[in-house]
């Protein structure tokens, strides 16, 4: 035996075994019992697999009571068990998030159904995997008589009176519904529901009460709504709900209803009343499933719902009589999973970003993860309290989150697997890049650099604001450039931008002839502008693009804005106490005004108008929101002309939208809208609207 054997950790087959069984059940027990989860469901299923793994390489390994013989979930003391009259079965799930996920599963399918390769195409409903918790609703003579949820599968716990208060949950059905039926499905929370939820838990926290949390994710909320011992706290917790399937039915020969297909199923329980996702369609053949797979994972960070993957039902039941199960998973179904939005990692060290408004942001340096797709080096903790409410320290394991093209952030520390003591976060006193004094603000939970434009990151975001294109846009001036630029004290102000010369810019790194003549030729081009596009380009606090419009609209000049008193600016659309503040503050400071008038001494300009207050405003006070491609104009234009007509063009559907615009192939935002209640438009609706005066 050589001295490397003797002092190796590697722990044989049997040690990792029974490690990792105690760590599945550890972590089955915070996620299923107490849901409390510790590690982010991607860790759990890597520990999963290998445990797996292990015991089908060493099937003298496999024990009775191991985490991978079972469904997870005991009865929590102080609810009554319940036997599920048909066993509420688990899934197996695909976790190549490949095409080549859903073609191996059409693959098996095909085998196991003896079907060669000249045969048909098998007929698959394709449904969205809600990421909440499963629920067995039982009716008796069309009335909700019991809510179960899964528990290990053979037994779970009766929540009837916390599923009760679920708004979506019918608690009677239409006379023709069948005697006993009982309705399986996922009762999960929606995103906003979900924000607004851990913003009172907050609250709550901040005013002393005791023995309140936030929670980690919408399926964590779920389910601690739905297992809450008092039904009125279950009952402030809004939950939805939607139906996927069925347990004990009266059978046919007793009149109940003959069903083929599982979609003949979905299709009836849609019109008994249960929520039935819109996005379930037919798919025919692996080709159809990978299109749902990828048509569902691009549109997955726009719905309002978590789904962590996409399930697939052979939609003929007498086929999925024939596949059967092994063990306690159908053969007829898949769960095909998306990359993981959460993922463990470590954290390196905490960087502190000043932004352009002097805004200092604590930042998570941390160790590469791939998550959300993507490779995860930073991730924003916002500010000092939150750094501070998560407690996140340096050399920390954590969950990281990143969803869509959302900035990823810290989710939650793992307090268990920190080692020693290391020291909380705070905010440095000084910015970190100019060392002026770094102040918060009565009131405000942002610390800021005090440096203003002395303060080289303040100045380069400053910069960067201006040339971006939805403000005065000089094509070509980037990061890097500027960065080069305001280092080597070239530019220290924006009038310092249009006076750079060849010269000057051909010091730089990496700067041919030729791309220093583009840059020139785009700051030529930079200088014909808007107002809108000027104002909003100076980077005043709380001036975004939509009060720039307002202000300009409203006022016809600069001179206009800049010399109207905090009343005058008061009367502007939108505006208030404290964005006219803020917009009267920037225009006392002489350098502003310096600013400003070098920059017109350097050939900015735009067409100056009159006053706005005359003119016409059909729909002043009106919020539309636009989806999807107009048959005849752009959104762009269409935006423009309701932007005229004095409206207001949100970019999310609310209750306070008025009307939504849509066009072809409409998205989510029409959905929202039709549930909202939300008046819906065409083009032709829109442009009638706009050409509605009021009476003279
Ligand atoms: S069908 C026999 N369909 O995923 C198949 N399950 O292990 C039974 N889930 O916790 C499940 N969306 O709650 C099915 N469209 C869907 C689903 C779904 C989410 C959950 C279910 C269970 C797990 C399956």
């Amino acid at each position: 035996m050589s001295t490397s054997d003797l002092f190796s950790s590697e722990p044989t087959p049997a040690e990792r075994a029974a490690e990792l069984r105690a760590q599945l059940h550890h972590h089955a027990h915070r996620y299923y019992t107490l849901d409390d989860p510790e590690i982010p469901d991607a860790e759990y299923d890597r520990l999963f697999r290998e445990l797996q793994a292990l015991e089908a390489a060493h099937p003298e390994l496999l024990m009775p009571d191991s985490p991978t013989q079972r469904v997870g979930g005991q009865v929590l003391d102080g609810f009554t068990p319940v036997r599920h009259a048909v066993p509420m079965l688990s899934i197996n799930t695909e976790t190549d998030t490949e095409p080549s996920g859903a073609r191996n599963f059409d693959a098996r399918v095909r085998r196991a159904l003896g079907l060669g390769e000249g045969d048909l195409a098998v007929e698959y409903v394709a449904e969205l995997k809600f990421d909440g918790l499963a629920m067995s609703l039982r009716y008796e003579q069309g009335v909700l008589v019991q809510a179960a949820t899964r528990g290990d599968g053979e037994v779970g716990e009766d929540v009837t009176s916390n599923v009760r208060t679920i708004g979506q949950i019918p608690l009677r059905l239409p006379v023709e519904a069948p005697p006993v039926l009982e309705v399986r499905g996922e009762v999960y929370m929606r995103r906003d529901d979900f924000d607004a939820l851990n913003e009172r838990q907050r609250a709550k926290i901040a005013a002393g009460a005791k023995g309140e949390k936030t929670f980690v994710n919408p399926r964590n909320a779920a389910a601690g709504a739905v297992r809450q011992l008092d039904s009125g706290i279950a009952a402030q917790r809004p939950l939805s709900f939607f139906a996927y399937g069925l347990g004990e039915l009266t059978p046919a020969e007793q009149g109940g209803p003959a069903f083929e297909t599982h979609l003949q199923m979905l299709m009836q329980l849609k019109a008994w009343g249960f929520p039935v996702a819109e996005q379930t369609a037919l798919a025919t053949g692996a080709d159809e499933l990978v299109a749902f797979h990828q048509r569902i994972g691009a549109a997955r960070d726009q719905l309002p719902y978590d789904i962590d993957g996409v399930v697939y039902k052979v939609n003929s039941l007498a086929l999925q009589r024939q596949l059967g199960f092994v063990s306690r998973e159908p053969r007829w179904a898949v769960a095909h999973k998306y990359p993981a939005q959460e993922q463990l990692t470590t954290v390196l060290g905490i960087d502190v970003q000043v932004g352009r408004t002097g805004k200092l942001t604590p930042v998570a340096k941390l160790a590469p993860v791939f998550v959300g797709g993507v490779t995860v080096t930073n991730a924003t903790l916002h500010n000092e309290a939150e750094a501070r409410r998560k407690d996140v320290r340096v050399g920390d394991t954590v969950i990281v989150r990143r969803a869509g093209d959302v900035i990823p952030e810290v989710v939650a520390v793992l307090p268990d697997k920190r080692v020693g003591e290391p020291p909380v976060f705070t905010m440095p006193a000084h910015c970190p890049v100019c060392g002026s004094a770094a102040v918060r603000e009565e009131g405000e939970v942002d610390h800021r650099c005090t440096g203003g434009l002395f303060c080289g990151a303040q100045r380069k975001q400053a910069i960067l604001h201006f040339a971006q294109r939805r403000a005065v846009e000089i094509e070509g001036l980037g990061d890097k450039l500027v960065e080069q630029l305001v280092d080597a004290g070239v530019v220290k102000t924006l009038p310092d931008l249009y006076r750079l010369g060849l010269t000057a810019l051909l010091t730089l790194d990496r700067m041919a002839d030729k791309s220093a003549q583009n840059i020139l030729g785009a700051l030529e081009k930079s200088k014909q502008t808007t107002l809108p596009r000027f104002l909003f380009g100076l980077g005043i606090r709380h001036v975004g693009e939509a009060t720039a419009k307002d202000l300009a609209r409203h006022f016809g000049t600069l001179d206009g804005v800049m010399n109207a008193t905090e009343e005058a600016l008061l009367a502007v659309n939108d505006v208030g106490p404290v964005v006219a503040q803020s917009i009267r503050t920037f225009f006392d400071q002489p350098h502003n005004r310096e600013v400003v008038e070098q920059l017109r001494a350097c050939g900015v300009t735009w067409p100056e108008g009159e006053p706005a207050a005359q003119a016409p405003q059909p729909l002043a006070g009106k919020t539309f929101v636009l989806t999807g491609t107009f048959p005849t104009i752009s959104r762009e234009d269409a935006k423009a002309m309701l932007e005229a007509a004095g409206a207001k063009v949100a970019g999310s559907v609310s209750k306070k939208t008025d009307y939504v615009v849509a066009g072809a192939e409409a998205g989510s935002k029409l959905t929202k809208a039709q549930e909202l209640g939300v008046a819906v438009l065409d083009e032709a609706g829109m442009l009638a609207l706009l050409l509605e005066q009021p009476p003279i």
